[in-house]
């Protein structure tokens, strides 16, 4: 497999690393689509089958454009191995899952994605891994929530939808000193504007499916950590379970990474534009942009993040009327549930991707009727702001 020199920039690394050059010298990375593989002998079938010889076995376990797509993420992302996903949630479920067993302890922010909260609140429980829920934001909950059998902590940061920013490196050494681990859903953050593993996290999780892709063409998801853990907790879970990525998929998120970084910078300017448009608008009774100065954790934004987000939050005045006369006024970004796409998307999570939370709970994370998520894309940030205004006119 070639190495790119890890001393080239992202943006380098971004377009050529991992790529395996077949015999035709190709210069766009070929997809193999293909379930297995032939041996030139049962001598040499049986090396690979004992580990002996490092060629491939079977699609379920590994594959050439596959193990491009997961060499590129770890180049970006300064890891020292990964395994890509079906999905986010495939990567998810297993990155939590696989290393525990019943009698562990999860800790976890209760500001989490709807299908990850899931997983925490009522899967792991379902097998004997008992978990807590903490305000992510107040370290003391974390720390006073560890116990001796705590095996992990979670989070997502910026949060989903009202993007608060976590203090990973104080998590991480709270999670270190209990003899726990720290996994981070970076999703929101995407590589571009923040390295979870260099900030102390032990693991780092991604819905591909997000910026990665950001066309809004397949699902994937990636788990990306040291060698060790890789290898003694996910690998042969995902070997024996099989939540793999086709190799289909995995191409196309290969490709998405060689544009990653042009997309990223070029949605958060939009999405920084768009937040500094209505910041102040009379319909708007709260704004939230991790980059901005009144963003609630504004020097924490500045210490562990490289930049802002492509996303905004806000809440109309008028709650879910208000909320909804937007979304359907709005002629350029569509309602969608999805996040990071070229196409702006918009929604609405209190009847979306947190409608399944009692009202209470929405209420204590700061997810009120009024509230929007809005993931700006490419098109030209003032066509987006002319969109925005039109329709907060008739909220
Ligand atoms: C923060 C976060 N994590 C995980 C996921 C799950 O990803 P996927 O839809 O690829 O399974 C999503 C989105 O759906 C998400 O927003």
């Amino acid at each position: 497999m070639s190495k790119s020199p890890a001393n080239y920039r992202p943006e380098t690394r971004l377009v050529h690393s991992g790529t395996l050059r077949s015999q035709f010298g190709e210069t766009s990375e070929a997809l193999f689509l293909t379930q297995g593989y032939v041996y030139n002998s049962a001598e040499e079938c049986e090396a690979r089958f004992k580990g002996e010889d490092p060629g491939f076995i079977y699609s379920r376990y590994s594959n050439p454009t596959i193990a491009m797509f997961e060499r590129r993420m770890i180049e970006l992302e300064g890891a020292e191995a990964a395994r890509s996903a079906a999905t986010g949630m495939a990567a998810v479920t297993t990155a939590i899952l696989a290393p525990l067993k019943a009698g562990d302890h999860v800790v976890a922010s209760r500001a989490l994605f709807g299908s990850c909260l899931y997983v925490v609140q009522d899967l792991l429980p379902r097998y004997g891994i008992e978990t807590t829920l903490v305000d992510g934001l107040d370290l003391d909950q974390w720390q006073r929530a560890l116990k001796p059998n705590t095996k992990t902590f979670f989070l997502e940061s910026p949060t989903n939808p009202t993007l608060d920013v976590l203090d990973i490196p104080a998590i991480a050494e709270i999670a270190h000193k209990g003899g726990a681990r720290l996994v981070v859903d970076n999703v929101f953050a995407t590589p571009i504007w923040q390295s979870p593993l260099a900030l102390g996290a032990d693991v780092v999780v991604y819905s591909a499916t997000k910026h990665i892709d950001g066309q809004g063409r397949c699902l994937g998801g990636i788990i990306l950590s040291s060698e060790a853990f890789i290898a003694e907790h996910i690998h042969n879970f995902m070997r024996q379970t099989g939540p793999s990525i086709s190799p289909f998929n995995a191409w196309v998120l290969l490709k998405g990474l060689e544009t990653l970084g042009v997309r990223v910078r070029a949605q958060t300017d939009n999405a920084a534009r768009i937040a500094d448009a209505l910041a102040s608008h009379p319909k708007i009774s709260r704004l939230v942009f991790p980059g901005r100065a009144d963003h609630p954790q504004a020097a924490l934004v500045k210490k562990q993040m490289r930049g802002g987000s492509t996303l905004v939050g806000f809440e109309v005045k008028g709650g879910k009327a208000a909320a909804f006369r937007v979304l359907n006024e709005l002629k350029l970004a569509k309602i969608s549930n999805n996040l990071g796409d070229a196409k702006s998307l918009v929604t609405h999570p209190a009847t979306t991707t947190h409608q399944r939370l009692k009202p209470e709970d929405r209420a204590a994370l700061g997810i009120s009727e009024g509230f929007i998520r809005f993931s700006a894309g490419l098109e030209h940030a003032d066509d987006l702001i002319e969109d925005l205004t039109a329709a907060l006119e008739k909220a």
